[in-house]
Order: C-alpha cells, then structure tokens, then sequence
C-alpha cells in the first residue's frame, strides 16, 4: 500500500481491542473533531431542534424568501412542516449561487463511461446551461409546476441534467431504476400519472449494450397519462419512435430558439420535490415524497458533516442515481455544497475487477461511498487487484445499505484505507432522505460493524415490543422520536399507508422498520428488517410483491419468499413455490419461473432458488408461516420454534431435505 505509518491506534484493553480511535484530520477543517465535541452539539441540538435546524437551513441554503416557522409536527395525524413561508429552488441552490463566483469554472461532474475512453467533464457553467435549456425544452413539451416526470435512465450526465431541469420548473421527478422490468415502471407510471417520461434507446454493461427504450414502449401499452417519450441516444442502438409521442433528447435541446436561462420556480420550502419508490412489508411499492427545503438542507448537511467535505475534494458515490443514495450523495448533497461529484456508469468488475481502484487513481477520489456488497465481491477476487494502485487520494471512505461484517469492514478499512483513514458506516434509509446513523470521521471511535451514533439532530431510539426504552444489549425496535429536515412527507396518494406503516406501532415515534441493539457506550448495531422486507446487495425487497409475481404464473397455486445468508449479497432471494395439481416440477418450468420474475420484477430480483413444494407450512386459518421457511433456508432447522400452530407437521422434514438437496448444503454448511 502507498500509505505508510498509519495512525491505526487501538487501545490495550483486552475489552476495547476492537475500537479504532478517529485518525487526525491532517489539518483540514474537521466539522466536529472529537467525541466530547460530538456529544456537546448532540445534546444541544435536541434541547433546541428548531434552532439547530434553522441555523442549518440558512447556512447551507440560499432562501428567496426566509421562512416564518421553523418547525410545526404532530407524528398522530401525521403532519410534518419545515420551513414554513420559506421560498427556495433546488436547482438554484445545486447551480446559480455556484457560478456568480470563482466555482464557475469548478468541475462539477465527472462522468466515466463504462467504455474507459469515454469520459465527460462539466463545469458549473456547463451544467447550468444544460439545465437551462432542458428546462425550456420540457416546458415546451407541456412540463408544468407539480407535475411528474418519470426518468429511467442508466447512469449517464442527462440524468443529473433532467432532474434539475424538473426542479427547475417545480416538476417532480421520479426515477426508475434502469434494472427494473417494463411491468414494474408501468406500475410506477400508473401510480404518479406521470406526464412525461425520460429514457434512453439502452444502456452499457459490462462492455454489452442492453435494450432500455424497448422496454418503455412495453409499459406505455397502458398509461394513458404519459404525453411524451424524450429519449437519450446513448448506445445507437436502432429504436422505433412512435409518432407525436417519442423525441430523441439530441433534437428536442438542439433548437437554437432555446434561450440558455431559465428563471427558476420558486417553491415553499413544503412542495414536493420528488418521488422515489420503495418496497414495503405489501405487495404494491410506495411512492416515498420528499420536500424542496427539508431534504435539501438535510442533504447539505450531512454531506457535510458525515464526509467531512472540503471543496478541492471530489467526491464517488458509486450507487445509481435511481436509488436514494445516488439522488441525496451522488448529486444534490455535492451540488449542492458546490463540490465535484463523480459519477460512474460502469460495475466494479469490468473489464477487471480492479476498475473501482483504477478509477480512485485516475481522478484522485477523496471520499468514497460505496455498498458492503460490492466490497465482498472484491475481496473474492484477491488483492492483487488493488495492490497496485495508488489510493492515497482517499480520506474517507463510506459504507451503505446493509450491514458491513467485522470482515468487510476490515478489508475495506486495512486494504483500501490503509488503515489510516476513516470508514463511516452509515444508516439511514430511503424514507430519511439523508444519512441518520454514522461516525463523523475525525470525531468517532470506531467500532467494526457498528454504525456507530446518531447525527446531532437525530433522536434514535430503540424500544420493545411493549414501547418501552429497551436495555444495553437488548435486540429491539428503531424509531427516531423527533421530527428531522429530510424525513419522508407522505406516501404519494396514501395517506393512510403512511400513517399505519410509520407512525402507529408506537404512537408519536417515527418507526424505521429494523431492528437494532445499543452497546454499552451507546453504539447502535443495526441487525436488518422485522418486517417482509428483505436487502438483496444493498436493494430493498418485498416479499409480498415478489409473491404476487410467483402466483401470477399459470403454473403456481401459491409461493412464499424469504431471504436467505448470501455470503455476497447480505441476503439472496428463495421462493418456496407450490404448483397447481397438474403441472410438473421440472427444471424447465424451474428456468421459466425465474425468467417470469426478472420479467416481472426486473433482473436484480433474480431468485437464487427456487424450490418446489407440495405444501407449505401454514396455521389452522391457513396463513403460510414465514418465520418457518426463513429458518430452513438459514440453516436453523434446530430452531424451529413453536410450532404448536403447525396443521401438518410431516411438511417440514420434506422442506429441509428438499432445501438440503437444492442447495447442495447441510444445515451446518449453510449457517
Ligand atoms: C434499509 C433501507 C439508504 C441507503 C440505501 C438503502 C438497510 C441501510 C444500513 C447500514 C445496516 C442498513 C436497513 C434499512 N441499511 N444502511 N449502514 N447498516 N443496514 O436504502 O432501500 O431504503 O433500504 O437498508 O435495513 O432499513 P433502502
């Protein structure tokens, strides 16, 4: 490793071996830059919310209008408002407030194609005159304030350039990930009446070009809401454009009469900003809503404080932009602090499984954020891989989405950081807008695998099932119990669902829906999901709706799923299926089932098995018990449970043989 003489320091005590002090900021400006400092703004800052919030949102915001009220909540009803009478623009706050200055000229995107020659650069100027004239061309396409706009598109600079374009009209932007299926946009279209949808004719991976647009016009078969199709000519690939619908991106920006500025919308600081989609414990995604004032001014702050960020840095969140984590730390958190982001189009291992490193050298990264999952594909492949590059670039390094294990922790920390910087493991999630739970790099001691202790403004908490506080140790609910800037507003169009999902388990707490444990020095260790909901490489799953495409098949009677230990993925996809009387269990229908389900649901919720059954374990009343099934693909087929509820008790010796035979696993093996 190029890093020589880190200032890895653990403790002596036998007890403490596993913490690693917060190594010193080599004189840059830490925000908070020791622990006693982080307890001393935590305990301010919730002894007077409003006035930490409000200096924050002034400080990282620029307001067309100042706000009269800070904050006004009831988490009963609910009803949740930052920032009342507050005027502000997102893309006014990502673009214009950065080019009256020096940063003019600062790169704000760097964009790395997966082919390694094509690459894009963009200073602030540049990107606000994209902005700009995309802005216009929507609006001539008939793109009004509050409207929504779906954008499925791989990861390439159009997309940052059409999502502040949509906030630069007051639009909505809601963004599909390119993995999903036809069937899934479709359902998401349908839900937010989008008006006009952003794609490109396919997309790069891996070297191949892969189809996008054709999957587009397979979901337009039925939403009647969509006006127009502008598409991205990314991969020349050849596409047929429906008449009066479809526009190519080149030509709908290429008219001159385009003027280059575009007065930006003001919003009260409550408009919805966007939607993004996300899987619950039911079988149908919420539309997760997000305000202009609250989530901006979350985003800056935490990109802020959690990576510790300094204006010469550049800063790789290699997550997609169609995820949370790519809106709030691969665009508006950097944009929005005038910082340079990189962007990557491209997966870790192609052309080698050195691409990641390769990348850290070649633009100098300074912080880098990235998912347990691609860690642990990673380290598979040896570390040669890494070994001969020269990430000395690197000041801090990040982790999200699931648990990071002592292991990958280690690697990532030793190998990658050289041991001598630090790694925020941060939680949060979709419904937070911005990271809850991380170390502030030069403040707090480390422990592997803990993410450690809430952000100041954030009041976590654990309870038991009963509502009460749990104790050191104690595995149990986590709730956060005050209100914060970037916290999700609504389910979009189901206020009902909003309210039971988040805020009726414990009255006046905001539910996250994991479980967790606090040690002793008040570290939280996050132990996954309580509900039906299951983390495949960092992504969020529901059982339900992965359910509802098994049963769709003409073949299947019923299905379960559940998650089953992945040493790669966290957790992968296993669905017990029982077909109907007259089908047979083949390997052909086996292969057409798992086809069925990426078609459904989209390639990355490809079931790892699929295991026929010829009945399920279910209660007298006939509900499937999951808690069953999840047992015996774990392994702990000694921990069975209770299962006095059980109506047929010979089911489960034939599961655990025949999940035994699948997986080529005994129970040990696979534990
Ligand atoms: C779920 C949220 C928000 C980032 C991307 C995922 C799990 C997230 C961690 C972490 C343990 C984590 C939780 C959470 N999760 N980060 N550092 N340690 N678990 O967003 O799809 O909304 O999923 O991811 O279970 O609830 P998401």
């Amino acid at each position: 490793m190029p890093r020589t003489g880190g200032s890895r320091k653990k403790t002596k005590d036998a007890k403490q071996a596993a913490i690693f002090q917060p190594p010193a900021s080599k004189g840059a400006k830490a925000y908070v830059k020791n622990l006693a400092e982080y307890e001393a703004i935590y305990k301010k800052s919730l002894e007077n919310l409003e006035k930490f919030w409000g200096e924050r949102a002034k400080q990282l915001l620029t307001w067309s209008k100042p706000w009269t009220k800070t904050l006004d909540y009831d988490f009963d009803e609910p009803r949740i408002e930052w920032f009342a009478g507050g005027k502000l623009n997102a893309s006014v706050n990502c673009l214009d407030r950065h080019i009256v200055g020096a940063r003019r000229n600062k790169v704000a995107l760097i964009w790395q194609g997966d082919p390694e020659d094509d690459t894009r650069m963009w200073t602030y100027q540049m990107l606000y005159d994209r902005v700009c004239r995309c802005a216009n061309a929507l609006k001539n396409v008939g793109v009004r304030k509050g409207d929504r706009v779906v954008l499925y598109l791989p990861m390439i600079p159009e997309m940052v350039v059409a999502m502040l374009a949509c906030t630069r009209i007051g639009a909505v932007h809601v963004q599909v990930f390119a993995g999903f299926s036809a069937a899934s946009v479709q359902s998401r279209i349908q839900d937010c009446e989008a008006k006009v949808v952003i794609t490109a004719d396919g997309l790069f991976r891996a070297g191949r070009v892969i189809p996008l647009k054709a999957n587009m016009d397979e979901a337009l078969k039925d939403c009647p809401t969509v006006r127009r199709v502008i598409v991205v000519n990314r991969a020349n690939m050849s596409t047929t454009m429906k008449e009066r619908r479809d526009i190519w991106w080149r030509d709908l920006m290429a008219d001159r009469s385009l003027n280059a500025n575009f007065p930006a919308v003001q919003m009260d600081a409550e408009d919805l900003l966007f939607i993004l989609y996300t899987s619950g414990s039911t079988g149908k995604p919420k539309g997760v809503m997000h305000s202009t004032g609250g989530y901006l001014t979350y985003a800056a702050y935490t990109m802020q404080y959690v990576f510790n960020h300094r204006d010469d840095d550049v800063h790789w969140c290699t997550a997609d932009v169609g995820w949370i984590t790519g809106h709030t730390y691969g665009v508006y958190g950097p944009l929005l602090l005038g910082g340079t982001t990189m962007m990557f189009e491209g997966g870790p291992r192609w052309p080698d499984p050195d691409r990641f490193w390769q990348i850290v050298e070649k633009y100098r990264v300074n912080t880098f954020y990235t998912a347990p999952t691609a860690i642990r594909t990673l380290i598979r492949e040896g570390d040669e891989w890494l070994d001969r590059y020269d990430l000395s670039s690197l000041r801090v390094l990040g982790s999200v989405g699931e648990p990071i294990g002592p292991e990958t922790w280690h690697w990532y920390h030793d190998k990658v950081g050289g041991g001598a910087i630090p790694l925020v493991d941060t939680w949060w999630q979709t419904e937070t807008g911005g990271i809850m739970i991380s170390p502030l790099p030069y403040a707090t001691p480390l422990k592997p695998g803990s993410a450690t202790r809430p952000l100041p403004g954030i009041d976590a908490d654990l309870l038991r099932e009963d509502g009460t506080q749990a104790g050191v140790g104690e595995e149990a609910h986590l709730v956060i119990r005050k209100p914060w800037p970037g916290m999700i507003r609504g389910i979009f169009r189901d206020a009902e669902k909003f309210k039971e999902n988040y805020f009726s388990r414990f009255p006046g707490c905001y539910l996250s829906g994991d479980g967790a444990k606090r040690d002793e020095d008040g570290y939280f260790w996050l132990l996954g999901r309580l509900d039906d909901v299951i983390n495949v490489s960092g992504h969020r799953f529901s059982t339900a709706e992965m359910e509802a495409a098994f049963n769709a098949h003409p073949a299947v009677a019923e299905s379960s799923v559940v998650g089953m230990p992945h040493q790669l993925k966290g957790e992968a996809i296993y669905a017990f299926v029982r077909l109907n009387v007259d089908e047979k269990a083949t390997e052909q229908l086996r292969a057409d089932l798992r086809k069925w389900v990426r078609r459904e649901i989209g390639p990355i919720a490809t079931p790892e098995y699929i295991q026929f059954a010829d009945s399920l374990p279910k209660t007298r009343s006939g509900k499937i018990i999951r808690r069953i099934l999840r047992k015996i693909v774990s392994g702990q087929v000694d921990e069975l449970g209770d299962l006095t509820a059980l109506s047929d008790h010979g089911v489960i010796d034939r599961l655990i043989e025949e999940c035994e035979r699948l997986t080529g696993m005994s129970a040990i093996g696979r534990a």
